[in-house]
């Protein structure tokens, strides 16, 4: 702009005004430049800065500019540089020098600050929809198979029998520190830098509360050389989606195995898989996978940034227009796993009567057999011990618990009675009835509880 390269004897060498162009991704913050512009321009006026009649040239200019872009009229031009001096020079066009009036005691540094706080404002509100959405989608796939019971793992070996609800009900907790995260991301995200000028503040009598309140900014930043060069509310919205994100990769794993032939535990809906070129038989868990590979670019991004502000000194450098395009994809990135992860779940069918079987395969009640051994007095070391020889005898023998003779099991305890026999899936389930644990009782207590919490 001939304004900016007044100082200048030459224009700007092609490649490094391409190099430091940032249009090309900005343009999507023009509602929020527009918005922030009007505030402004408003301000102006109140304050006599500019007169009324020139604010309202400028704001009327601003909204027809926002029209033009939305309807496709208005495209980037890279040689602008960035979407303000975009808008700016438009304006200019439009209503000739007063639109240069709007500049003032504004500097491009606490308006991209700004709008990058609009837009990140507006992405914390769409995550939490997302996760709500999400957190809904695993209430009902909850719901919708109450009592299917699955194998409990660890170390990925069949550990204790659970209830599909309360395995899926784990994430629902997940999901739910994440919603805390964003949350409390916003707090610090809903701060107002406009006003701080390029570093040290504005020579004119400005009104920021007028702005904030215009805005919707709970706060207003007290430091105008900290509010330029402050990009903290983007790494917590990038470490807040980088947890929640390795969430979602969690669960995607697990929605990969359990749709193995291996497992067969689930079958996913045809909408959200899909088929191999080459092997006819093939239902691959395309959406899962993609999910648990996105995580990856969002601890990129995240590290980025980290990176990017590693060592900058005070205040804005031209560093942080690098802030842009990882934040944007991370947002993207989250709301898009959210969503179409969410669908997948909710349209996931449940295979009880296999998750039924796995979770009877095995040995699967031994933890139960031990504590059946306590109940009669016996030490927990001790009956964990017997039960070890029991099951190595019951492999030995091939059998099952279910399968071995009582005489069988009073070798090895003469504390074993007949209601051994009574110890099943079932009583296994229902004696987990601690705080928190996976008993029919406590796992319908939780499910209502989460309903409440998502609105359900
Ligand atoms: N495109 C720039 C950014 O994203 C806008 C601010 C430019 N300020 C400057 N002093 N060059 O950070």
């Amino acid at each position: 702009m001939s304004h900016i390269r007044g100082r200048f004897q030459k224009a700007a060498d092609k490649a490094a005004a391409a190099f430091s162009a940032s249009v090309s991704f900005d343009w999507r913050l023009y509602p929020h430049d527009i918005a922030g512009s009007v505030a402004h321009a408003r301000m102006l006026a109140k304050q006599g800065i500019i007169s009324q009649g020139e604010a309202k040239t400028i704001t009327d200019g601003l909204v027809e500019i926002g029209q033009e872009i939305e309807q496709g009229k208005l495209q980037p031009k890279a040689g602008l540089e960035d979407i303000h001096m975009n808008i700016e020079a438009r304006l200019i066009e439009k209503v000739g020098e007063v639109g240069g009036k709007l500049h003032t005691a504004r500097s491009r540094n606490d308006q991209v600050a700004l709008d990058i706080r609009l837009f990140a404002k507006e992405a914390i509100t769409d995550t939490l929809l997302g996760l709500k959405k999400f957190q809904q989608a695993l209430i009902s796939l909850a719901e919708n198979n109450k009592k299917v019971i699955i194998p409990g793992y660890t170390h990925l070996q069949r550990a204790q029998p659970v209830l599909l609800a309360h395995h899926l009900l784990a994430y629902f907790e997940m999901l739910q520190r994440d919603t805390d995260r964003f949350i409390d991301c916003l707090e610090r995200t809903d701060v107002l830098p406009l006003g701080s000028g390029a570093l040290a503040g504005v020579a004119y009598d400005i009104d920021r509360e007028f702005v904030a309140k215009e805005l919707g900014f709970s706060q207003i930043s007290r430091n105008s050389m900290d509010a330029v060069s402050d990009r903290d509310f983007l790494i917590e919205y990038e470490a807040a989606a980088s947890i929640c994100m390795m969430h979602l990769s969690r669960l995607a794993e697990e929605m990969i195995l359990w749709s193995s032939a291996e497992f067969d535990f689930i079958e996913l809906d045809d909408a959200y898989t899909t088929g191999s070129s080459i092997m006819p038989q093939k239902k691959n868990p395309d959406i899962a996978e993609l999910v648990r590979g996105k995580t990856g670019r969002i601890y990129g991004n995240l590290m980025a940034l980290l990176t990017t502000m590693k060592g900058l000194p005070l205040s804005y450098n031209r560093d942080l227009q690098e802030d842009k395009e990882g934040f944007f994809d991370c947002v993207d990135t989250l709301l898009s796993s959210l969503e179409v992860f969410a669908g997948m779940i909710s349209t996931a069918h449940i295979k009880a009567e296999n998750t039924k079987q796995a979770a009877g395969e095995g040995y699967i009640l031994a933890t139960d057999l031990a504590d059946y051994l306590v109940k009669k007095g016996e030490a927990f070391r001790t009956a964990h011990d017997i039960v070890a020889r029991l099951v190595s005898y019951a492999i030995e023998k091939g059998k099952t618990f279910s399968e071995l003779k009582l005489t069988e099991y009073k070798k090895f305890s003469p504390r074993f009675g007949d209601d051994i026999f009574s110890v099943t899936l079932e009583s296994s389930l229902a004696a987990r009835d601690s705080l928190g644990g996976s008993s029919p009782k406590r796992v319908a207590a939780a499910l209502a509880k989460a309903k409440k919490t998502v609105g359900l």
